[in-house]
């Protein structure tokens, strides 16, 4: 089969690869339809380089068609239309029976110390063969994977994998109270879909950052006032002017490690990137050589009192944390990655009617086939062409 290989630090080729296959009787094999480039590939792409091998395939947003199943797997069969979340979860350990599937206990990555397995996500989440292909092998597919109705195109139903799940999450962790006034920092997908959440969950006003300008006029279709941080000097500063000199009832921060805005460390990671692989793996669990600019935005224009949800992704742990800043404002703090399928009951009946009212149909700006896959990593990563969402059509 077809498949989109990382091959190095901003090298992706498609190449042939192995037929899935299924290997336990809990997996299941799905033919991909539609399967979207993540901003987290893009920490994949960039940085991460020291947890891949050249040959690892990529993607965590998959939906297709069943072909095959295991022998222990009946809730889905062959024929069905499915979308799989980005974690690889079992569904009755301690962990799943609790809701936070992202924490696995049977496909937890111990040997990395991390949560559960996840697709396509280096060695860190266990070196699962990823989606960005035309077939993809689903373990723990007695749980995993949503049977979705027919009627609507991919893209309505596609997002459950992640982006959809991911800022719902986002947005429920930021404890929004009807009436409040949300700062989404980061206008990706995750922060175009966490704002218009954020909005339909009764916050009265959605503030959004970015600099991008095809990104600032989408969020701006869907009633969220922007800031250009570009030509805003001090972003903190214009959340409080906008919000009587308070700040920000809750913060979603949807950028993570490679925000812009602090050259030192941009240039920091970017030589991390192209370090030996024990020593970049060095740099980036201790030296922490994280961008902090999202960060401290949040923490700077949150109120007193106030909530802060971390959506995008961080590495590395030695970053200077203004922790007094932030326990004498009395902030509360919620990160992690998102519990997929936690959220999928609350979201799927607003995605089956007409009315789109998550706004879901105005996400995508780019549909591309497989073997153009790398040409969409590219656009995707320098946000040439419009590129806010890609979906490969396999
Ligand atoms: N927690 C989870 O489960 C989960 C799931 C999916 C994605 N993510 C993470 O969410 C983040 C966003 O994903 P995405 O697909 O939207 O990515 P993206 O790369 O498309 O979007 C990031 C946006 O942030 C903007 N940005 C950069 N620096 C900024 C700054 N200092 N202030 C304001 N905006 C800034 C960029 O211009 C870009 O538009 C990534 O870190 C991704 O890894 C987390
Ligand atoms: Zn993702
Ligand atoms: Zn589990």
């Amino acid at each position: 089969m077809r498949a989109l290989t990382w091959q190095g630090t901003g090298k992706v080729s498609v190449e042939t690869v192995p037929d899935a296959t299924i290997q336990d009787p809990t997996d299941a094999i799905v033919r991909m339809t539609s399967t979207a480039i993540c901003g987290s590939d893009l920490h994949l792409y960039n940085v991460l380089g020291m947890y891949l091998d050249p040959g690892d395939i990529l993607g965590h947003e998959p939906m297709g068609i069943v072909e095959e199943v295991g022998s222990e797997v009946t809730q889905i069969s062959p024929g069905d239309r499915v979308v799989i979340p980005f974690n690889i979860s079992c569904g009755h350990c301690w962990m799943c029976s609790r809701g936070l599937t992202a924490q696995c206990e049977t496909t937890q990555v111990k040997s990395e110390g991390k949560g559960a397995a996840l697709f396509g996500f280096s060695r860190l989440y266990g070196q699962v063969p990823g989606a960005q292909a035309e077939y993809l092998r689903v373990p723990q597919a007695q749980f995993g994977p949503i049977k979705v109705p027919d009627g609507h195109p991919d893209e309505r139903y596609l997002f459950l994998s992640d982006v959809l799940t991911t800022s719902w999450q986002a947005a429920q962790y930021a404890d929004i109270a009807p009436g409040d006034t949300v700062l989404v920092v980061g206008l990706g997908p995750i922060g175009q879909m966490s704002a218009r959440i954020a909005r339909h969950l009764g916050a009265e006003r959605v503030i959004a950052v970015d600099e991008v300008p095809e990104r600032l006029a989408m969020a701006g279709r869907h009633g969220i006032e922007t800031l250009d941080f570009a030509s805003v000097d001090d972003v903190p500063a214009a959340v409080l002017e906008l919000t009587g000199g308070r700040g920000a009832d809750a913060v979603i921060e949807a950028v993570g490690m490679e925000a812009h805005g602090t050259p030192f460390q941009a240039a920091a990671m970017k030589a991390a990137g192209m370090l030996p692989d024990a020593l970049a793996r060095k740099a980036v669990e201790t030296v922490g050589v994280d961008r902090m600019g999202a960060l401290r935005t949040a923490f700077a224009a949150v109120r007193r009192g106030g909530t802060i949800s971390i959506i995008g992704v961080y590495g590395g742990q030695a970053d200077p944390f203004p922790m007094m800043d932030l326990f004498d404002k009395g902030v509360t703090l919620r990160m992690g990655q998102a519990h997929v399928k936690r959220w999928v009951d609350d979201i799927l009946p607003l995605l089956t009617g007409d009315d789109d009212p998550l706004g879901v149909d105005d996400l995508v700006t780019h549909r591309m086939s497989l073997e153009d896959a790398p040409h969409a990593y590219e656009l995707f990563n320098n946000k040439e062409d419009g590129c806010i969402k890609v979906v490969l059509k396999p």
